[in-house]
């Protein structure tokens, strides 16, 4: 697959650094919602037991699976890239339960026939996907009250609806650009109840206290209504 996302999306696996090795905790696996080292919630945002399926939109590298895989679940996840997901297959190679795909989210959501119980993304597809489109594919993916949570970063004021994204390419070529969403918190949980999900918070976490990083993060949650 080459289309101009895809292609976008290889050029920022290339530029990224792969995920430290172990976490500040001694972990080789770990969940973080943040792009901020250890900080933030876990896995229990998503509310599994060993066993139980769930579905990662743009899972990446694969950092977040890995992690869900190691606790028992049946950890599926889908991305763009296939830059991306090599870096996956290779590092996360000794984890059982996890089956990655390459292709978009939507595409993947569509053809399903599994129901999962819960899904997220992580700065990852449903960030980069017009949530009109995203939240009923979800909703139709999920088992009544299974999770759905996404982050990404908080809006800047004013700066509402589809947003540019540039992904620098090197000092001679202009950046690939990519579409994204942002919207207050508000909106979203009126977004997210709209779409038939209960239970819904939208929250920032603030940045670590420490350090030069100052942008928080915004982590959305909300469950499938029965
Ligand atoms: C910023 S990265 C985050 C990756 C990962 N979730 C993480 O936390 O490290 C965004 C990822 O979303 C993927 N992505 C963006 N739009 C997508 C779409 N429509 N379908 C599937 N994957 C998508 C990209 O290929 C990329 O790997």
């Amino acid at each position: 697959m080459t289309d101009a996302r895809s292609a976008a999306w290889d050029t920022y696996a290339k530029s990224k650094p792969p995920r430290r090795r172990t976490n500040a905790r001694g972990e080789s696996t770990w969940f973080n919602w943040t792009q901020h080292p250890d900080h933030g919630p876990g896995a229990e945002v998503l509310a599994l037991e060993p066993g139980d399926g769930v579905l990662d939109l743009g899972c990446g590298s694969g950092g977040n699976l890995a992690h869900l895989a190691a606790l028992g679940m049946r950890a599926v996840g889908v991305d763009l890239s296939a830059a991306q997901l090599a870096k996956a297959r290779e590092r996360w190679a000794d984890v059982e339960g996890m089956e990655l795909h390459q292709g978009d989210a939507l595409g993947f959501m569509a053809a399903s026939v599994t129901r999962y119980d819960a899904v997220y993304s992580v700065f990852g597809a449903a960030y980069f996907t017009d949530p009109r489109l995203t939240l009923p594919a979800v909703h139709g993916c999920l088992v009544p009250g299974g999770v759905f949570a996404m982050s990404q970063h908080p809006p800047v004021e004013g700066c509402y609806g589809c947003q540019a994204s540039y992904i620098p390419r090197g000092p001679d070529e202009d950046p690939a650009i990519v579409k994204r969403w942002d919207y207050t918190p508000r909106t979203w949980v009126g977004l997210f109840t709209e779409y038939g999900f209960e239970n819904v918070t939208a929250t920032v976490l603030e940045a670590p206290a420490h350090g030069r990083r100052r942008i928080g993060t915004q982590l959305i949650r909300g469950a499938r209504a029965s």
